[in-house]
This record gives structure tokens, sequence and C-alpha cells, in this order.
């Protein structure tokens, strides 16, 4: 292609559609690509505070989170914080995080309201978990002594429980949480998302944009780039000097995306993935069993999640065995896995071809939480975009694990990282990611910039969940 027509293909997309002057057209979401304000414009993230945040289904905690009654803990995005307690052992609520007195913020971080009781810390009005008012100090000096119940209770948001998570959205007229999740409510039934419990669980600051954070982890097109130790073949071709390598090589190439109403999403490689005996670039000669643990052990090493040691040393168990007639050493492996998760009665996901196909995929729930699911392990992200700052984000990190039917459950706690490129804090995958994130957000302010191309297969989910983020922000706010 000449260059003349890259500079006309260019001006082409940039005149996609009519903004209107509520709309710049630095915002726009074009056919084959995204506007930069998008990422860097203040102006854009203050939308997505006035008309995102506010009426979506997010993810506010993990149930590990507040595993016992009167548990809490507090959730923020942007301005606005909430807490969630768990009332009893099937309950979860969720309250705006305010003393309907003064305006104290009753909770900060996570802990245990004892006997139950909520009490604000600057003149004491108490609370029970069901949100009632208990108690009000001289209570007939307000209001001519006629405050009603109303008038003192905390106020409550809705909020859900599934799939382990606990959803909460600030908007009473909002669409069902059964409408929201219903295209992935069998995907992360089947997954057993539900069971994956507290292993570890990292918030790093990160200094990018939400959503340039969040589509890192999108698409599989830039493992070879960003994780050449994951596909050398296709590395050797990309920072090496030959030619030749065929297209074909790619693993991740092979990776098959879709998209599903309300924006969800998710990538997965089917029967083409290292964990079912797949193994690229093999050596001639080279023992299965140990080329097949090398290459797990490079995700053991390189993320502590998703798959884990004990999953390479039950590998390890087969060497030496022969493979039946008909099988494969990936069918062998997920015939161990199953037997020994049965034999400690540890759940596992659905064994369907569909669901031993997603591992090593992802699921994407909008608009900001990711599952990475894998052998009864799953990695979760969650990104939130920082309150003022359209160039800044957190995000965090959770390794979690279903666990034998005995085995004690360890309330999760969130570990804070200071230095996102200390290699004992962030481990070489997520850092090798989140790594690039900075040079990322500093060339989309570049001014010779003004869209990123989006692949049509490999970066389709991307563009999905910029279409569904657009339907929230078109919508003006009621009020
Ligand atoms: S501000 Fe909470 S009791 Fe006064
Ligand atoms: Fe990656």
């Amino acid at each position: 292609m000449s260059k003349q027509s890259r500079k006309s293909n260019v001006a082409q997309m940039a005149r996609a559609k009519d903004a209107g002057p509520d709309w710049p057209s630095s915002w726009e979401t074009l056919d084959g690509g995204l506007r930069v304000g998008r990422y860097i414009d203040p102006k854009f993230l203050q939308l997505e505070f006035e008309r995102l945040w506010p009426r979506v289904w997010q993810v506010a905690a993990r149930v590990d989170e507040i595993p016992a009654v009167n548990d809490f803990t507090t959730y923020e995005i942007g301005d606005q914080a909430v807490f969630l307690v768990r009332v009893d052992e099937q309950t979860v609520k969720a309250y705006h995080n305010v003393c309907p007195h003064r305006g104290t913020a009753l909770t900060e971080g996570s802990g245990t309201f004892e006997h139950g009781n909520i009490i604000c810390p600057f003149h004491g009005w108490r609370w029970n978990t069901e949100g009632a008012n208990q108690y009000v100090l001289a209570r007939e000096e307000f209001h001519g002594g006629k405050l009603c119940d109303e008038d003192v209770a905390l106020k409550s948001l809705r909020c859900e429980v599934f799939a382990g998570f606990v959803f909460i959205n600030f908007d009473a007229d909002c669409i069902p949480f059964a409408d929201y999740i219903a295209p992935i409510r069998e995907l992360l039934e089947d997954l057993n998302v539900a069971e994956m419990r507290h292993y570890w669980w990292k918030s790093i600051p990160i200094p990018a944009n939400w959503k340039v954070a969040q589509e890192a982890f999108y698409e599989t097109y830039h493992v070879p780039a960003t994780h050449p130790q994951l596909e050398t073949g296709a590395a050797d071709f990309i920072y090496g000097e030959t030619m030749e390598q065929e297209y074909a090589d790619f693993t991740h190439h092979k990776v098959a995306y879709d998209t599903f109403e309300h924006g969800h999403g998710r990538f997965y490689a089917g029967a083409n993935t290292p964990m079912q005996g797949k193994v690229s670039n093999m050596p001639t000669g080279a023992d299965a069993v140990d080329a097949m643990a090398a290459r797990l052990q490079l995700l053991v090493d390189g993320m502590d999640a998703q798959v884990l040691q004990a999953d390479v040393d039950l590998l390890k168990t087969l060497r030496g065995k022969p493979i039946p007639e008909g099988s494969s050493l990936g069918a062998e492996y997920i015939r161990t896995l199953y037997e020994d998760a049965a034999a400690k009665q540890r759940p596992m996901p659905k064994p369907t071809p569909e669901i031993l196909g997603m591992w090593g995929g992802e699921v994407m729930i909008f608009p900001n939480v990711m599952i990475l699911p894998q052998a009864g392990n799953a990695m979760i992200y969650r990104v939130r975009p920082h309150a003022t700052d359209p160039d800044r984000c957190t995000f965090e990190i959770y390794s979690t694990r279903s666990l034998p039917a005995d085995a004690a459950r360890e309330r999760a706690e969130v570990i804070p990282v200071t230095d996102l490129e200390d290699p004992a804090q962030v481990y070489q995958i997520p850092r090798q990611d989140l790594g690039n994130l900075k040079r990322i957000q500093k060339g989309l302010h570049s001014r010779s910039i003004r869209q990123v191309w989006l692949a049509s297969h490999h970066e389709k989910v991307i563009m999905a969940m910029h279409r569904e983020l657009d339907r929230y922000l078109r919508q003006p706010a009621e009020d």
C-alpha cells in the first residue's frame, strides 16, 4: 500500500460520522478503530462517571472478602463509596458509605461489625446490618423530634451475588441483573467460577487509562511480541532475522473470539491449548510429558495463577506411563486432573469440550472484569478508573482456585503493589503486559495520532466493549 493511500484511509475513518456538538469527533468509535480522545480526554472520563458507572452492574467484591456473617468491605468507584456486609449465609447487602447525620463515611477498608452493629465513629448513631437505625443520641433534638425511621436508615443499593462476585448497581431503575448476565450465565456456571476461592489478590496503580489497561488483556494478538517466552517460534519471527516462518505457526492466531449482548465477550483456543497437550515447537524426540510440563511451568513461574504448581506436579506423574490407544497426553492429563479432584472432593469445571476449550482463554464481563479459567483455577482481573485522571487506573489481579472439601477458607485481603517493575511483587507475565501500558498511554497523547486501529478478528471484543460503552454514554442522565 502506498503512503498516499494510507493517509486517505485515516482521513476517511476520521470523517466516519458527524459527531455533533456534544460528542466531539475525538471521541468517535469508528468502523475499524477508536479515536484517541476516549483514552486521554478528562471530559470523556467525566462522562463515564456521569453515565456509565452510576448505571452499570459492576463487581464490587469477591464473596471471599466477606466470608463470615457481619464481615464488611468497602468498594470505591470514582468519588462514590459503598460498603458490603454479609447479613447471613445467603445474603449480602450494599449500602452507600455515608452517615445520614452529617455525612461521615461509615467504613474504611474491610473488617467485621461486632455483634452486627454498624456504628458511626463521629456521634455514635447505630444501625443493624439490615440498614435499620437502632440508636440516635438525643433523637428528640432532630427535626422537632419527628425524624422517621426512613430518615435515619442506611441507603441501600442493588446487590446480587453470582459466580462468587458481589455485583452492585447504583441505579434503582437499571436493567435486571438476570438480563445483564444472561449471555454469559451458563458459561460462568459451567466454569464453576462460584467455587474459585481466594489464593492471593494484588492491587497495582497503573499510569494508563482503565480501558488501555484492560484491552491489553482482551486479545492474544500481543502474545508473541510481549511474551516471547510463551511462543518462541512466533517470537523468533518477530524479533529474529528470518522471514521464513509460516504465519500458521502463530499458535495465538488459532484463538476464536465471541462477542455477546451487553458488552460481554470471550476468547478461547478450543482444542489448541497447551493444557490439552498442544505444545508448539516441541523438540523432535523430546519427552512429551517433560515438554508439556516445561511449558506449563512457564505459566506457574510467570503468574502463580491460572496454572499452579500442583497442576504441573500432577502432570509429571504421567512420566513413563503409556498413552492408551485412541487417547492423547492431553486427554490423559485431563482425566488425571479430574480423578485427583474427585478424590479430594474438589469442585471442577464441567468437563465438556466447550468448557475444556476455554482453559487458557478468557471471559470478559462488561465493563471491567476478566476471568481467565484453567483446570479448577482462575485468574481474575478488575480495572477501575482513577477518579479524575484519565491517564491513571487501578489494576487488580486475583489468583483463585477451587479447594478440597476439608480445606480452610481464607478471607481475601488485598496486597498493595508499590513497584510495578519489582519481580517480587509482580510476576513476569503480568509485568510484561502491564509494562507496556505506560508507553501506550504516552503514545496516545502524541499530536500525530488521531485514532487507533483495531483488527477485525483479534480485536473485535475491544470494539464490542466500546460500542456498549457508547450505548451508556450516549444516553443523557435524567437528573
Ligand atoms: S455524622 Fe454520623 S453520627 Fe454524626
Ligand atoms: Fe499478555
